[in-house]
C-alpha cells in the first residue's frame, strides 16, 4: 500500500510530535503493509523550506532504522484564494511533485467558495485531491457539490478514520457512499500520531475487501496513489470520468 496522506513529518503540524514518534508511525506503517508513505504536513504557504528538511532527515533516519518504507514529500494545502498562485511560484507543495495537490478546506468552509478555489487550481494545470470530503458540514448539507468537484476533476481521497467510523456516522456513511459509488480515488490514513490516528492501514484494507472487494482495495490503496506518484493518469477513473 501507499499512503498518500500522513503527517509524519516532526515537528511541523499538529502531527508527529518528535523525530521517535515518526519513526515509530514509519514502524507500524511498515508492519501494516504499506511500503511508501507521502509526508504532508498541513501548509497555507509558509514553511516550505523548513518541511523540506524535516522530509531529508526523516527520510534518513528510517533508512539507517532499516523500514521497508519509502518516503515521499507533499503537503496538505489550505485551500484559500492564493493557492493557485502560491502552486505556480513553487511555494506549495504537490504530491510527490506531480501534477496532483493536496486540497484541505475549514470544515465549516462556503463549498461553493471552494468548489471556485478547485476550479482557480484546476485552470493552472493541477488536477486537485481534495482531502477527506466525507468529513465537512458543507458536504454533509449539499453532497451535490460531490458532482460539481468530480465534474472539473478533482479527485476524492477518503480517510481510513471515516471508513472505521471514527469521525462519526454521518462521515462513515459518507465516505461507504463514496466508495460505493466509486467516487472515491484513494484513502489513506491521514495519521497525525503513532498512538492515536495512527499509521497502521491493515485493518482498512481488509475493511474495503470484506464490504466491498479486493479489487477495490487494490485501487484505492495502491492502483491510483501508484499512477499519482508516477505523475501518470489514473489507471481506474472514478465514476464521473467513465
Ligand atoms: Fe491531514
Amino acid at each position: 500500500m501507499i499512503d498518500m496522506h500522513c503527517h509524519i513529518l516532526p515537528g511541523v503540524d499538529d502531527g508527529s510530535s518528535d523525530l521517535q514518534d515518526s519513526v515509530e508511525m514509519a514502524r507500524l506503517a511498515a508492519e501494516s503493509g504499506v511500503v511508501g508513505i507521502v509526508a504532508t504536513p498541513h501548509c497555507a504557504g509558509d514553511g516550505a523550506d523548513m518541511m523540506r528538511k524535516s522530509f531529508s532527515l526523516l527520510r534518513e533516519v528510517i533508512k539507517d532504522e532499516k523500514i521497508p518504507v519509502e518516503l515521499f514529500l507533499g503537503m496538505e494545502i489550505f485551500g484559500t484564494w492564493a493557492t493557485a498562485e502560491l502552486l505556480k511560484e513553487g511555494r506549495l507543495f504537490t504530491l510527490n511533485g506531480s501534477d496532483y495537490p493536496l486540497i484541505e478546506f475549514d470544515f465549516h468552509a462556503d463549498g461553493n467558495e471552494c468548489v471556485r478555489i478547485l476550479r482557480e487550481v484546476s485552470r493552472e494545470g493541477y488536477r486537485p485531491v481534495v482531502a477527506h470530503p466525507e468529513r465537512y458540514d458543507f458536504i454533509a448539507r449539499d453532497p451535490g457539490l460531490i458532482k460539481t468537484m468530480c465534474d472539473m476533476g478533482c479527485l476524492l481521497q477518503i480517510n481510513r478514520g471515516s471508513l472505521l467510523g471514527r469521525f462519526g456516522k454521518k462521515a462513515q456513511s459518507l465516505a461507504f457512499m463514496l466508495v460505493e459509488r466509486d467516487l472515491a480515488a484513494m484513502v489513506a490514513s491521514d495519521a497525525h500520531s503513532s498512538a492515536v490516528r495512527t499509521t497502521w492501514m491493515r485493518d482498512v484494507k481488509e475493511l474495503l475487501e470484506r464490504e466491498f472487494s479486493a479489487e477495490t482495495a487494490e485501487k484505492l490503496l495502491v492502483a491510483n496513489p501508484l499512477s499519482i506518484l508516477k505523475n501518470e493518469k489514473l489507471v481506474y477513473e472514478p465514476k464521473w470520468f467513465k
